[in-house]
């Protein structure tokens, strides 16, 4: 192809330093520099009114719609419904008519989730998608497009695209919040400049890069590996398990730290890393005192925390990543970033074929 890898061993390696870049670009077209207000196109129809969400997509866009889930809920005070697109489209839900229909995808082509787009629209859903590829199928389709501003995305693993939906989501999420009466100016205020400030604390995620490398060397021995996360973490550790998957080929679950002990507890001794996210959220404590419960049966703990979190966590991990201390609202989409340059750095370790994983394609055309 015309774009180079401009000297990164990998397209993959090169799109990960692109976080910083892509969030500021995408962030510049939410929102007004002279208000500091997100901004959305003309809708044909009214968030202030729409009774519900539904939320499909495949692959990391869906687990970027798991965190829109938890936004759009907790912060815009609206009920979501969620499904991957080839369950959603066959589940035959009882859906309410006139309810906003949130399709995610990089590529706007995934025959799953324009499958899905279809049958939602013709139950009346308002379809609004959010997408990297602005003149794709999907997009001709959409009543309403959101673009994540990424830039051709060539890796087959997800990476900046992923990071450039969390942004838009959280754009989406304030727009819908204030819509409902459920935001005042100040507190839009206080998550545009969550946002706004994001882009550099993503750049100083690069200074990690040799504990990041550290943690790999440990992930790579591995046959399984656990990830574990709460809350909005929650996708961001399923995110993390699908990379690793799908580049270094190891076998990766990720669970949701509270329900650890109604299952993979039972795994868990030297042999299975586990890979936390557990930045100092209100959720901080509850995750902590799950991952003590994991160290006491032998786990070996490999955590990404944040500054504020740095000294609790470790005091009991073998391993910890610290990353900048950013607003609750906007943790997520940081935390992405570890998580996925440890998925690379452990394919490297591994020597697969990272920009080209076996099996997979870019973009799934066939349902
Ligand atoms: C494929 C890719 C994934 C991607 C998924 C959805 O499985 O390998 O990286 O997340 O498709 O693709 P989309 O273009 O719809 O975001």
């Amino acid at each position: 192809g015309s774009i180079g890898k401009d000297g990164y061993r990998h397209y993959m390696e090169k799109e990960l330093h692109e976080h910083p870049l892509v969030i500021g670009q995408t962030l510049q077209r939410m929102i007004d520099p002279a208000t500091r207000k997100v901004t959305l196109p003309d809708l044909p129809f009214d968030l202030a009114t729409v009774p519900r969400a539904v939320i499909t997509a495949c692959g990391s866009a869906f687990y970027a719609g798991m965190v829109g889930r938890y936004w759009l809920e907790e912060i815009a005070r609206l009920p979501v419904d969620i499904d991957v697109a080839s369950e959603m489209r066959y589940r035959n839900p009882p859906l309410t008519p006139g309810s906003l229909g949130l399709l995610i995808s990089q590529s706007g082509e995934t025959a799953d989730t324009l499958a899905a787009l279809r049958s939602l629209r013709a139950d009346a859903i308002h379809i609004l998608s959010v997408l990297n590829v602005e003149h794709s199928t999907m997009a001709r389709e959409s009543d309403v497009i959101l673009g994540t501003v990424a830039g051709p995305e060539i890796s087959v693993a997800s990476t900046k695209a992923f990071t450039a939906q969390l942004t838009i989501l959280a754009c989406l999420t304030i727009a819908t919040a204030r819509a409902r009466g459920k935001l005042d100016p100040l507190g839009e205020e206080e998550l545009v400049a969550a946002l706004m400030d994001l882009p550099s604390r993503a750049a100083e995620v690069f200074n990690q890069g040799a504990a990041i490398r550290q943690m790999a060397s440990i992930v790579a021995e591995a046959r399984d590996v656990l990830y574990l996360g709460r809350g909005s973490m929650f996708p961001v550790a399923m995110e993390g398990a699908l990379k690793l998957k799908e580049i270094s080929y190891i076998h990766a679950e990720a669970y949701a730290a509270g329900e650890m002990k109604h299952g993979p507890i039972s795994l868990i001794d030297r042999t299975v890393p586990i890979v936390a996210s557990v930045p100092s959220t209100p959720l901080f404590d509850k995750t902590l005192s799950n991952l003590q419960e994991a160290k006491a049966r032998g786990g070996r703990l490999l955590v990404f925390t944040d500054t504020e979190g740095a000294e609790r966590v470790s005091a009991i991990a073998e391993q910890v990543v610290v990353l900048p201390r950013v607003h609750d609202f906007v943790a997520p989409i940081l935390q992405t970033i570890p998580v996925q340059m440890l998925a690379y750095e452990v394919a490297v370790l591994k020597g697969t074929d990272v920009d080209q994983p076996r099996n997979l394609a870019k973009s799934v055309t066939v349902e």
